[in-house]
């Protein structure tokens, strides 16, 4: 198969961890014989430092002209530490995503059979944990119209949804709770929120549609005290934007590291792949980041394009470093592996076999996590 890759490594650690990817990337296009083609643009702070946006005219260009987008890391403590900016680097995030017309990100959160000890949980509270985050990325909060008044005492977010947005991903969530253990659970604030109850309203009516999809309605504060108390009751989980943010670093460190998460943004067309971790400054340069919610990306990416067997060899090879304790300081406080030593043992260890290491081959590209 032939891909033309964006790669857009971004700020922080970004460009590390997609380096590793890359490196995984090129790997399976040698044992399966594939083609792929990979062209770097630029984003976040690196972009605004470069071309004055964080998004520019030639990446959404080098973007619309890919099959597919990886991404690295936004963000940049310089602006982070300037409320007053005028233009941010996050701001090149939410335009590349609408310019993509990506409105579900799937973030599957699963438990890493080696990494049980790691998690903050108990291992008794965490075994069995396999859920799947379905986070509304295109609307809400995170595009309504922000306000600051002249006198700087008084500021606004609009958060709005329509029908149209809800019913979407919310026809995605259940086809992939079909696919699964058949629940899916609608995080929101409805005692609160007016677009909290025309989510549900919307979402109660699909869900006749689903008959043999168990609905739960659970609100934000309840779902994330349950999320530590029994993670392994949630399957599919729907939310909007803000809450999906929030809940999915949340249930990263279920797994025993945010380093650990990948994520698929999917919608009209194009489709992006991105770790959920963030831009990671302090680490930036000292190769520590953990590559492998980028590398588990690049799996989901492969697994969107019906290259099933290369997802898989990827995550095998994840798992060997995981078994073999190849990992970054994150996961283990005294290795002395670094990102490209990771990187490079799981591009290594990628081999063409269907050599299973606990893995469950299902269709991440609906959900599935990849991971039991
Ligand atoms: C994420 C990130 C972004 C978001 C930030 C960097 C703007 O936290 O993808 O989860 O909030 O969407
Ligand atoms: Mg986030």
């Amino acid at each position: 198969m032939e891909l033309k890759i964006a790669l857009l490594p971004g700020d922080g650690i970004g460009p590390e961890v997609v380096a590793q990817a890359v490196k995984c990337l090129r790997a399976i296009e040698e044992i399966f014989n594939h083609k792929f083609t990979y062209t770097e643009g630029l984003i976040g702070a690196t972009s605004i430092y470069q071309t004055g946006v964080p998004l520019s005219e030639e990446t959404i260009k080098l973007c619309s002209d890919s099959d597919a987008v990886l991404f690295g890391a936004i963000g940049s403590p310089e602006f982070d530490d300037d409320l007053d900016a005028k233009v941010r680097p996050e701001s090149g995030l939410f335009q590349l995503r609408k310019e993509l017309g990506v409105f579900a990100n799937i973030r599957p959160v699963a438990v890493f059979p080696t990494l049980l000890k790691k998690s903050p949980l108990k291992e008794s509270v965490l075994r069995g944990t396999d859920f799947v985050i379905y986070r509304e990325i295109s609307s809400g909060i995170y595009s309504g119209d922000r306000k600051l008044s002249k006198d700087g005492t008084t500021a606004s977010d609009l958060c709005e949804y329509s029908e149209k947005e809800i019913s979407r991903i919310t026809h995605l969530a259940f086809k992939a709770a079909k696919k699964r253990r058949k629940k899916l659970t609608l995080i929101d604030k409805s005692n609160v929120l007016e677009t909290s109850r025309l989510w549900r309203r919307v979402v109660k009516r699909i869900a006749e549609s689903y008959p043999d999809v168990e609905l739960e309605c659970l609100f934000i504060d309840n779902a994330i005290m349950q999320m530590i108390l029994n993670p392994s009751k949630f399957d599919v989980i729907l939310t909007e934007n803000l809450f999906g943010d929030i809940i999915s670093d949340e249930g990263s460190v279920i797994g025993g590291s945010i380093g650990l998460l990948p994520s698929a943004s999917i919608g009209e067309g194009k489709a992006m792949f991105e770790p959920i971790h963030g831009s990671y400054p302090q680490a930036k340069g000292k190769d520590i980041a953990n590559p492998i919610a980028t590398i588990l990306s690049a799996a989901m990416l492969l697994q969107h394009f019906g290259l099933e067997e290369e997802s898989r060899a990827v995550v095998s090879a994840v798992n060997k470093a995981l078994k073999k304790n190849i990992v970054t300081p994150d996961i283990n406080i005294k290795s002395k592996f670094g990102t490209n030593d990771v990187g490079d043992f799981i591009a290594t260890n990628i081999v063409d076999t269907d050599e299973t290491l606990n893995m469950n081959y299902e269709n991440i590209g609906l959900g599935k996590s990849t991971i039991i």
